[in-house]
């Protein structure tokens, strides 16, 4: 280790869940912990009793120390608010695809200086509540130099960036969707492809069909982006099959899956993300997670924070609703708030805490993990920690 480098003991931690195996979940706690982090990354942990020296120490308290959370899907770069689609949808109104073009048109109207501070705020607002990696798609531009647009000022703050040109057929292309799915697996995917690590298509009723998401994804996967999608969201539909089929590194919602849907994600690679905020804002029913981890498929949990369909960025909340509305353990949904979104997000340098990983974490103000979903909407992140240094809290 060269002289320069300074390493940092932390003690008093009440439990420090590593993750570090990351099959196991309750396995991976540790109680009164300790943990050593050396030049950004995680250098030991283990017992405090055998904590080794170190050039600085800090004292946590008695408080739990949990990875920091890495959410795999939030569409962040936007204009403007939906709070009345919201209100209406309250008392009694449907959700539908169709509410993205209001955003759409707001967003195209915003100077590049407004929309780089609400995704700043929104990024912010994350790091406060625990996560640490953080996806981020376009998708309310919906023209070439728009779409490129939100990329390039995603790329500036998340680590990230997926390109969702299939969003919505724009307005300006009523009546003729062949048209712009030609756009998008043409010329916009050119000019988006170098800002971007993934591909995504919304296929669903009134957006995308499964011949025209087929025709994206292969266009998108011949440019090098790996691939996502929302799938099974509004109901049943190809949205599953074709995530699988296409080798995608996740697909998104799993709202509405048949035995088919279910057999597909547990004998393949591809997470199955799992949305418990948007059945919360949608007031829809919850995926049948227990269905899915009992087959055997591999869990995430992300926010999927946007103007319309659900505008929380925060993962305990999630976790909160996981827990108590889709009967996932509270072990289970830590997992897939950290672990499982690396996954989907094709990482594993974050989402846990073993030896070598990104010393990324949140302090809570809890003896436990436990307490995330045991004290629902309480601000229990005390501190969080990002490449070793503490950056929020
Ligand atoms: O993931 N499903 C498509 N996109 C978003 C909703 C976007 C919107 O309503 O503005 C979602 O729920
Ligand atoms: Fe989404």
């Amino acid at each position: 280790m060269g002289s320069s480098v300074t390493s940092t003991l932390l003690t008093g931690i009440a439990e420090l869940t590593t993750h570090a195996d990351s099959g196991g979940l309750a396995d991976s706690t540790v109680a009164d912990a300790a943990m050593v982090v050396v030049d950004g990354r995680v250098a030991w942990t283990g017992p405090g009793a055998g904590a080794p020296d170190a050039d600085e120490r800090v004292e946590l308290g008695g408080r739990a120390v949990i990875p920091g959370f890495v959410d795999s899907h939030a569409h962040l770069v936007f204009a403007g608010d939906r709070a009345q689609e919201f209100a209406a949808r309250m008392t009694g109104a449907p959700y539908s695809a169709g509410g993205i073009r209001t955003t759409v048109a707001a967003t195209r109207g915003a100077s590049d200086d407004v929309l780089r501070s609400n995704l700043r705020r929104l990024v912010g607002e994350m790091l406060r509540q625990g996560t640490t990696t953080v996806e981020c798609k376009s998708g309310y531009g919906l023209t070439v130099e728009d779409e490129a647009r939100a990329l390039r000022l995603a790329r500036e703050q998340v680590e990230a960036v997926t390109y969702l040109g299939a969003h919505v057929v724009p307005a300006e292309y009523k009546d003729r969707a062949g048209e712009y799915v030609d756009l998008v697996k043409g010329p916009m995917l050119d000019a988006c492809a170098p800002y971007a690590d993934f591909a995504d298509v919304f296929c669903e009723r009134g957006a995308f069909d499964e011949e025209q998401t087929r025709e994206i994804l292969t266009a998108a996967r011949a440019k090098g982006l790996d691939l996502r999608l929302h799938a099974n969201q509004l109901g049943n539909g190809p949205g599953v099959q074709l995530a699988v089929e296409f080798g995608a590194a996740s697909a998104d919602h799993c709202t509405f899956l048949d035995d088919k849907d279910i057999d597909a994600l547990a004998g393949s690679q591809t997470i199955a993300t799992l949305l418990p905020g948007v059945e919360f804002s949608t007031r829809s029913p919850y995926p049948d997670a227990r269905r899915l981890l009992d087959a055997g498929a591999t869990v995430a949990i992300a926010t999927d924070c946007n103007p319309g369909s659900c505008y929380t960025n925060s993962m305990p909340f999630c976790i909160a609703v996981a827990v108590r509305d889709m009967h996932m353990s509270p072990a289970e949904a830590l997992w897939a708030a950290t672990v499982g979104g690396a996954k989907a997000l094709r990482r594993d340098d974050v989402g846990h805490l073993g030896v070598g990983a990104r010393a990324d974490f949140a302090v809570l103000d809890a003896p436990s993990y436990l307490h995330l979903a045991y004290r629902p909407g309480v601000p229990l992140v005390h501190r969080v920690w990002k490449n070793g240094t503490p950056v929020a809290g």
